[in-house]
């Protein structure tokens, strides 16, 4: 199983990633391999999930903990519960559980070298887990069973990352929010079983059940590797490599740190230039193969 098995155009997708949301098809009992709603059901009621297998969403909050769960095991019966009060249930890292997603999530990081995660998310009629909000990496929305609907707004951040632009960590400025609040989704996507949705990072999104069915869908997350990433391991191995050299480890004196740093800056500046273009670019390549597939 490989991207070829959920998209229509893998090569093209592999060489110039879709920077626009889009949909394809399959046949949804294609999918019966990853997870049934029958299967997610199962595993609710026979109280076969851990505390990390599971996170709770409802009117856009992530419950605590304690809300549901004593230590490592929700309590039984509280995620039935959840749900039948309208929350949404998020399968974690359906990697670690289910043998087939295992294989795909390994493919999938063979195929694209980025960081791959797996979660499911089953919601019932009429409810809403996450309302407005955006990631900072793409995720392909697998559709499983029942019908969810999918606002979507173009970004706010062109290419949003963990550590710039995340809506995690700085959430919508009042700008942003009244800017949602009065203006229409540029498209609503309503998915049904066996579609597939590209929806590419920063996109804000607002999905909600249509209709009288509960909505499983799986989401595979790919966690871009960016030039900020190449950059990042080419300074780190050059900072490595510095390290090895007796005359990079001596002591800037006290009196250049405090009275002439401009001089320690200056020498360390051309130091960097020179090691730059110095580096052996093999080698380096072989590194990036290597650390590409190693969890983010
Ligand atoms: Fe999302």
């Amino acid at each position: 199983m490989s991207l070829t098995f959920l998209i229509d155009d893998p090569e093209a997708v592999l060489s110039s990633w879709p920077r626009e949301p889009r949909r394809y098809h399959r046949d949804p009992l294609l999918f019966e391999r990853y997870l049934t709603l029958a299967e997610v059901d199962r595993l609710i009621d026979t109280n076969c999930l851990a505390t990390r297998n599971v996170s709770l969403l409802k009117n856009s909050k992530i419950l605590e903990r304690h809300l549901y769960a004593d230590e490592d095991l929700p309590r039984p019966g509280a995620l039935r519960e959840h749900l039948n009060a309208g929350g949404t249930i998020s399968l974690r890292s359906l990697e670690r559980l289910v043998p087939a997603l295992a294989d795909l999530h390994h493919v999938l990081r063979q195929e694209t070298g980025y960081g791959v995660h797996v979660n499911a998310y089953l919601t019932p009629p009429g409810a809403q887990g996450l309302k407005y909000h955006y990631d900072p990496y793409v995720t392909l929305i697998l559709q499983l069973s029942g019908p969810k609907a999918w606002p979507v707004h173009d970004p706010f951040v062109v290419n949003p990352v963990r550590e710039y632009g995340s809506y995690h960590t700085d959430g919508f400025t009042p700008e942003q929010l009244r800017f949602l609040a009065n203006t229409p989704p540029k498209e609503t996507y309503t998915l049904a079983p066996g579609d597939v949705f590209w929806l590419p990072r920063g996109y804000v999104h607002s999905p909600y059940t249509v209709g009288d069915a509960p909505s499983l869908h799986l989401t595979v997350a790919f966690k871009e590797r960016t030039y900020h990433w190449v950059a990042e391991r080419i300074a780190t191995e050059v900072l490595a490599q510095a390290l090895t050299d007796p005359a990079m480890r001596e002591e800037v004196p006290p009196s250049t740190i405090t009275e002439y740093p401009a001089g320690a800056v200056h020498l360390m500046r051309n130091y960097l230039l020179g090691a730059l273009l110095q580096l052996n670019e093999d080698e380096m390549c072989a590194q990036l193969a290597a650390e590409a597939q190693r969890p983010v």
